[in-house]
């Protein structure tokens, strides 16, 4: 049932801030000072965290590595399954191993925890599906609540996995007392606002559509972003390519002039991620050495990021202001959106699109 939605994945964009609700519910007990996990991890015993995902499960890691990082001053090492599987990497002691999955039934992501098991390590596992392998093999199960996903295209498994991550990030900061009290509370509340963030994100009044109906006409589109808004940049890409068929990469901004620049014409629209963070005025100023080759940009900011910064571009879509913290996690709303309008424009199948299944149970 779609719910009155022409497609699936509209009506699970639509679901995400009682799916990310539901899922944050788990974590945020009532009664509870901070996080709570369903089954206890001490972070302060951990000395390196491993994180091992595939598609888009694997940019929620790339994400949840900046968090892990800044928040709770923790190394974090992310892979890819099907490369992890088969590299044989060294688990050094005091490891613990992360694995997210959707289905919990990808069949490289199971091989790569299968391997890591035998290495004696911890393995916690983020997954939608309680039941599946990957949940039955693991130490821990962080469950998301997203509920069943049919679009083939990932979208609030995405950002629930996205809301998991930065609980356990929450976690892990509280227990090695890497941030201020103050610093804490702020995360926290950050945390919690995220439903209502990503509430506020899928109501925006930009002409996403329109704007997809532009980009509907392009042959190759590039993502930018810097910090945690560059895996939402490759995960910009990836949904685009997935149903609209269209040609996109994801790069991060500080990596333009190494290469990518030179694919900079008009034909390329050029996707900018930058919400008012610290990182905003490089982001911006990697935006203006598109514009000054030609570079058609589509900026994604808010109020007072487009108040600054949006002299020149060719098109826009305003956000909401968010705590920079998990802007990611409201910011995949106009990634997905974007992607959603553009393969509407282009008549493909949006939730069936060709040579994808939803769960990919072979290598
Ligand atoms: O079930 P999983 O989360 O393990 O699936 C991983 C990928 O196959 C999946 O995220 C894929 O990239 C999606 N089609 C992305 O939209």
């Amino acid at each position: 049932d779609k719910g009155g939605h022409k497609y699936f994945m509209a009506k699970e964009m639509a679901e995400q801030p009682s799916a990310i609700g539901d899922t944050l519910a788990e974590y945020l007990r009532e009664g509870a000072q901070g996080v709570v996990l369903p089954s206890e991890i001490d972070f302060s015993t951990v000395t390196r965290i491993t994180m091992v995902a595939c598609g888009t499960a694997y940019f929620a890691c790339l994400t949840a590595k900046y968090w892990f990082e800044q928040l709770a001053r923790l190394p974090v090492e992310v892979d890819i399954a099907s490369e992890f599987r088969y590299r044989e990497p060294p688990m050094p002691d005091g490891s613990l191993a992360i694995f997210v999955s959707q289905s919990g039934e990808t069949a490289d992501t199971l091989a790569a925890l299968r391997y890591v098991a035998a290495q004696g390590v911890r393995i916690a596992s983020v997954v939608n599906v309680p039941e599946s392998s990957i949940a039955r093999e693991s130490d821990v199960v962080l469950p998301t609540r997203a509920g069943v996903e049919i679009g083939v295209a990932s979208t609030k498994a995405f950002t629930c996995q996205l809301t998991v991550l930065a609980a356990l990030a929450v976690k892990a900061a509280t227990d090695r007392a890497t941030l201020s009290p103050e610093a804490l509370a702020e995360t926290l509340a950050a945390l919690r606002a995220v439903p209502g963030v990503v509430n506020q994100a899928l109501l925006v009044t930009s002409d996403i559509a329109g704007v997809a109906a532009e980009i509907a006409k392009a042959q190759d589109v590039l993502f930018l972003g810097r910090g945690a808004m560059f895996p939402l940049a490759l995960e910009g890409a990836l949904k685009l390519k997935e149903i609209s068929y269209i040609h996109a990469e994801g790069y991060a901004s500080g990596e333009l002039k190494h290469g990518p620049i030179a694919l900079i014409d008009p034909n390329v629209p050029v996707v900018v991620f930058a919400p008012m963070d610290r990182l905003f005025d490089k982001t911006v100023s990697n935006m203006q050495e598109v514009m000054a080759r030609g570079g058609k940009v589509l900026l994604v900011s808010d109020a007072e990021g487009l108040e600054r910064a949006s002299d020149g571009v060719w098109k826009w879509i305003k956000m909401p202001k968010v705590p920079p913290v998990f802007a990611p996690i409201a910011y995949a709303v106009p990634a997905q959106l974007l992607a959603y309008h553009t393969a509407v424009a282009k008549g493909t199948d949006v939730d069936q699109p060709r040579n994808l299944a939803k769960s990919v149970t072979v290598e």
